[in-house]
């Protein structure tokens, strides 16, 4: 593309007059992790600055923009299948655009297969390169012209883009992008890059906008959010954003082992009010030589020996973990070596993944490919095994007091509750009160689950 700054500030220009002249409304539809979430919100933002406005309802928009998710098949198929039931809609709407943007937006084959095949979607865009989406809106409403914008990740990181933030209460803020893992099975790395940081006085500065806007939990994002590096590590990025006034709770995301430092340990330890006592630390697997095969760098000791750490200088703190079940190689004693380690840990949660082949990576490639049906039982096995540890960590909440940020109102079990998160991350149903939406409460735990908590007011506010 050749065009300079100023024709497309003009091709912009006039895309937003066709825009707003239209009233046109956009829709945004979003699969996978909190990152995306996260785009999403930029992307809200950056077409609203365009002249759009939102709705939820895909029917009535004539810009729907899809932003996808690469990390297993099953995500592609259905963001993809999704997609080719967009054609009808297209058809219908006069100065509709299509945008197919995320994960699997960043893969040659798919941008390829769709240049080709889905002659309605009007652009494809690789995360990297989100701030070009004005752009490439405005080459096709004004120009008719496609775009497919695929491995031109210039490592910028574009400050500044809008956001629409869906919660008043609740804040995603991106401290760094891309891996430089490469872990053997994942795809990320190459759908989103190396990894790049912010300024810390960016994101501090974003923060403490979002603390004094009344937001009381920030969710620190990154693909491998404790290797950010920048003038500071992590761990005193973390403390300088603990340190800001206010009245909030800080979580970070997806952590990897090998950058859990003791620095990280002692800082959330010190800040335990403001930084919830949780961690979300993948295992992947219990097996020394698939961690080895997967390309993880730390073994079974290094990980028993962290999460030791953990609970020794933050008691109480909650643990929780992915696991891959059948990656290519996982004999039987394997994958009792994850079980194994599943008892030792007692994680208070596991998100538990089917191995899933993505092409390119150097897991795809290998030989021993474990088949299907075994990989479902073996999960199935897992999820059991791991659901009777969670009731049973959980059951040690009963009684007990705990911070909860109200999040919004359900119907459970035929009645109003309140529902919200605990310090460390329990989804716990309030009866018996009324609190504000964004606030914390103190309640009692009265009853649990194995994933859920029950409770009622407390008395007090001791934890
Ligand atoms: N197959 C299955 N699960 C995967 N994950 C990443 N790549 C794959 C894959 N190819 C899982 C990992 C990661 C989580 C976000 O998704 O467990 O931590
Ligand atoms: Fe994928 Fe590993 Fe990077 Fe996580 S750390 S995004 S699993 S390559």
């Amino acid at each position: 593309m050749n065009t300079t700054d100023f024709e497309v500030r003009e091709l912009v220009d006039e895309a937003s007059r066709l825009i707003r002249d239209g009233s046109l409304m956009a829709h945004v539809i979003t699969f996978g992790c909190q990152q995306n979430e996260a785009d999403s919100e930029r992307i809200r933002g950056m077409l609203v600055a365009l002249g759009y406005s939102i709705t939820d309802k895909p029917e009535d928009a004539s810009l729907i923009i899809v932003n996808t998710c690469a990390v297993r098949e099953h995500a592609e198929t259905k963001a993809l299948s999704l997609l080719g039931r967009l054609k009808e809609h297209a058809k219908k709407r006069e100065r509709y655009c299509i945008g197919l943007v995320g994960c699997a937006a960043a893969e040659p084959h798919v941008a390829k297969m769709i240049k080709s095949n889905f002659k309605y979607v009007s652009f494809t865009l690789e995360p990297a390169m989100l701030s070009m989406l004005p752009e490439l809106v405005a080459r096709y409403l004004v120009r008719g012209e496609r775009s497919f914008i695929v491995g031109q990740d210039d490592g910028r990181i574009p400050e500044g883009l809008p956001a629409i933030r869906q919660s008043k209460h609740k804040a995603w803020v991106s401290v760094m992008y891309g891996c430089n893992n490469f872990c053997s099975y994942c795809i990320v790395p190459y759908t989103r890059g190396r990894e790049r940081s912010r300024r810390s006085e960016d994101v501090i500065n974003e923060c403490r906008e979002l603390i004094d806007s009344g937001v009381r939990e920030i969710t620190l994002l990154g693909q491998n959010v404790n290797s950010y590096r920048s003038d500071m590590d992590f761990a005193t990025l973390l403390e300088r954003i603990a340190l800001l006034e206010g009245d909030f709770i800080i979580r970070f995301m997806t952590s990897h082992p090998k950058d859990a430092s003791s620095e990280l340990i002692r800082v959330m330890a010190k800040h335990r009010g403001k930084i919830a006592p949780y961690f979300h630390l993948p295992l992947q697997s219990g097996s020394d030589s698939i961690l080895a095969a997967m390309n993880r760098t730390y073994n079974r000791e290094r990980y028993l020996s962290l999460v030791d750490e953990l609970r020794r200088n933050i008691p109480g703190i909650a643990i929780t973990s992915d696991i891959i079940v059948g990656f290519p190689g996982e004999s039987e004693e394997d994958f009792l070596d994850t079980l194994d380690m599943l008892r030792r840990v007692r994680f208070d949660a596991v998100y538990a993944f089917i191995y899933s082949k993505r092409r390119g990576t150097p897991a795809a490639e290998m030989e021993n490919q474990v088949p299907e049906n075994v990989k479902h039982e073996r999960i199935n096995k897992l999820l059991k095994i791991q659901e009777e540890i969670s009731e049973e960590q959980n059951a040690a909440y009963l009684g007990r007091t705990v911070r909860v940020l109200v999040e919004k109102e359900i119907n459970k079990r035929g009645q109003k509750m309140l529902s919200g998160r605990s310090d460390t991350n329990k989804p716990v149903h309030i009866t018996g009160a009324k609190y504000d939406i964004g606030e914390f409460a103190y309640v009692k735990i009265t009853e649990v689950g194995a994933f859920d908590l029950y409770a009622e007011p407390a008395g007090n506010n001791e934890i």
